[in-house]
């Protein structure tokens, strides 16, 4: 019972977490592989930091990732919504705390003290990257399946758009993680209880 009530975030979350984690690293750097080979903008990504060595070792990462991703994230979503963990660790979400203690993070005041509890900050953060992902995955359909998904084509502008917004939605995942590993990096005991869950 005590063992019990120690665990900060039960298995299935850790595992669902790391395995997301790993799959989004490999998919953001294939995908920097992929934009290379035909870059929208006048840039490209160093060579060192993409995955794949060319246009077809980047994809074949890319989609053997995009399996892990888009499985373990609906297993994610159900286990959630079934355990009623949803309702309980990421709602409610009031606009007016969420200000207050964006201005507590900016200057470096925010307390994280009790671990079992996600402040709204971090549901706000943790609900937008789920819809960031979901996102991601519909944009990329488009771009793997352009003929076979013509309504959601449409729906996002078409497919040049749609590489458009798979590109953005990458940066914000980017910018998500970044942020997110800083956070880690300020309250470093945050950490353990993801990875050993108490
Ligand atoms: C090496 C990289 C990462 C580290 C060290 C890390 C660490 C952590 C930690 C310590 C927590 C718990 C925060 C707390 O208790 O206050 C957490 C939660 C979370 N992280 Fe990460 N994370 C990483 C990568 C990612 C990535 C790439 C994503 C998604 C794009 C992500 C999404 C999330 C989400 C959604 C939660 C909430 C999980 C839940 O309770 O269901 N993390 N992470």
């Amino acid at each position: 019972m005590e063992r019990a009530r120690q665990i900060i975030h039960p298995r299935w979350v850790r595992i669902a977490h790391w395995l997301n984690a790993l799959s989004i690293v490999i998919m953001v750097t294939s995908g920097w592989q992929i934009y290379n080979a035909s870059p929208i903008w006048h840039f490209t990504f160093p060579a060192s930091i993409t995955l794949g060595g060319w246009l077809a070792g980047g994809t074949m990462w890319h989609f053997a990732a995009m399996w892990v991703l888009f499985a373990n994230g609906l297993i994610y979503l159900a286990l959630n919504f079934v355990s009623g963990r949803i309702a309980r660790k990421f709602l409610p979400i009031a606009p007016g705390e969420v200000l207050r203690e964006l201005g507590d993070a900016l200057r470096l005041k925010l307390a994280h003290n009790d671990l079992s509890h996600y402040n709204s900050l971090q549901r706000c953060a943790y609900l937008f990257v789920w819809l960031d992902v979901a996102l991601l995955i519909c944009s990329g359909l488009v771009l793997w399946k352009s003929v076979q998904f013509p309504l959601l084509r449409e729906l996002l502008g078409g497919y040049d758009t749609a590489r458009v917004v798979h590109f953005v939605a990458m940066a914000l995942i980017v910018a998500f993680v970044f942020i997110h590993l800083v956070m880690v990096a300020l309250v470093p005991r945050s950490l353990m209880p993801m990875i050993r869950g108490r």
